[in-house]
């Protein structure tokens, strides 16, 4: 019998890989900075109808889900086989790149493609899967898509509301979703044989070590907060100093002990942000009456992020004594850590090493394989991020280096699809 390494025809068309990217990256919110689609905008609705143009190209049946997730499958030849899924996702950041998570879901597409030309079948059925909205979102949630697909999306989440007043369930409504049948339809586990997710780095790690191909051994659990300090509004130039009830100094307090318990507490990595930041009124000759701010912390070990925000909160109720103020901690979302299973691994770093240069690493970034490992075996392997640069408009890997990286999973597939 051929080895795989030998008998392996389907290395993506690099070209079409840059192509696919490219139009992608020209769907754009261009009033935001970078290449900005955030979920439920036009540019992200016009990105989803030209995906399914591609899909449906590649002779993939199209459906979207429960959750709005879009989804191409071709059948297996084996009908009683569970389908392996590769997804990711097309949302980005405000001011986000062209390449976190889209390089994922075009893989899917050009792994798609090239099956159909080369008239390759598969065992397994296979799914190629954009997500809905993975990035964090104005509900306080990220992977939506994938939550509503393993059951994780709650109906009290659905009901939340962004800045504009849309209602999370009339956003995945309008994105082809139906979120009354969310809970019925969501998949269990040993309903998917297999995820499989190629993203880029968004660290440095690969290019500073001169590889090409990461095989992600576990990914951080992300757990996040909203937290609403409320103090009084006064005037700045008639209210002595002893007299105050200053909002924003109590939470520029609590914003500090958040980095130096990251940093200080535990040897193993955990990293601690508060990204958004809310300061009322905001007016230059008026003390801050209430700030509200979401923090989270990330860590492959769920203790340690549950002993962080226990001495947070500790330390918020002493500031919010000592300077009688009001201080709310809400939970906003939690998503476990997970590590990657050792056969699975293996399987992975093999396809890996035959396409480039290999190494192991964990992702401190979230991703849509969170979820999927609730219900299925995941696996996924990273290409380099130019500078370690992401969430940002730099952020940049080299069509080379996608390619690669796209080998690399339809060499995955097909070893498992064997198995
Ligand atoms: C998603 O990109 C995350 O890791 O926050
Ligand atoms: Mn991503
Ligand atoms: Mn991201
Ligand atoms: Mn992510």
């Amino acid at each position: 019998m051929l080895s795989m390494t030998n008998s392996f025809n389907l290395h993506p068309n690099r070209d079409r890989v840059q192509q696919y990217i490219e139009t992608l990256a020209s769907m754009v919110d261009e009033t935001k900075p970078g290449w900005t689609r955030r979920p439920f905008t036009p540019w992200y609705i016009q990105g989803r109808a030209w995906l399914q143009q591609q899909m449906e190209e590649c002779g993939l049946d199209v459906k979207t889900d429960a959750g709005a997730n879009l989804i191409g499958m071709i059948e297996g030849t084996e009908a009683h086989l569970k389908p392996i899924m590769i997804g990711s996702h097309t949302d980005t950041v405000v001011g986000g790149g062209r390449f976190d998570g889209i390089i994922g879901v075009i893989a899917g597409l050009e792994i798609a493609r090239r099956l159909k030309e080369t008239g390759t079948t598969l065992r397994h059925p296979l799914e190629i899967v954009d997500f809905t909205a993975e990035e964090p979102s104005e509900f306080g949630i990220s992977t939506i898509g994938s939550r509503a697909m393993v059951g994780h999306l709650s109906p009290e989440m659905m009901q939340r509301t962004d800045q504009a007043g849309l209602k999370l369930e009339d956003g995945i409504r309008m994105m082809g979703g139906d979120p009354e049948k969310i809970a019925e339809l969501s998949r269990k586990q040993g309903d998917a044989s297999l995820y499989l997710e190629l993203h880029i780095e968004q660290g440095p790690v690969l290019e500073q070590s001169n590889q090409q191909l990461g095989v992600v051994t576990g990914i951080v659990g992300i757990h996040r907060y909203r937290v609403i300090v409320e103090g009084k509004p006064n005037h700045a130039g008639t209210t002595p100093m002893n007299m105050r009830f200053d909002a924003l100094t109590g939470a520029s307090e609590l914003v500090l002990e958040l980095e130096n318990l990251c940093r200080e507490t535990y040897a193993d990595p955990v990293v601690g942000t508060v990204g958004k930041f809310l300061n009322e009124p905001n007016g230059a000759n008026v003390i801050p009456g209430r700030v509200t701010f979401e923090l989270e912390v990330r860590s492959l070990d769920t203790d340690i992020i549950e002993n962080i925000l226990d001495k947070f909160s500790h330390f918020a109720n002493h500031v919010a004594t000592y300077r009688s103020l009001d201080i709310r901690i809400e939970n906003l979302s939690k998503a476990d850590p997970i590590r990657v299973a050792p056969s699975v691994l293996e399987k992975i770093a093999q396809a890996c090493t035959a396409a480039g240069n290999t190494i192991y690493l964990p992702s401190g970034a979230g991703h849509d394989a969170n979820q999927l490992a609730t219900i299925a075996p995941v696996g996924m392997i990273f290409v380099p991020s130019r500078d370690g640069r992401s969430h940002c408009p730099e952020e940049w890997t080299e069509f080379e280096d996608v390619s690669r990286g796209v080998e690399a999973l339809a060499r995955a597939l097909i070893e498992f699809d064997l198995s």
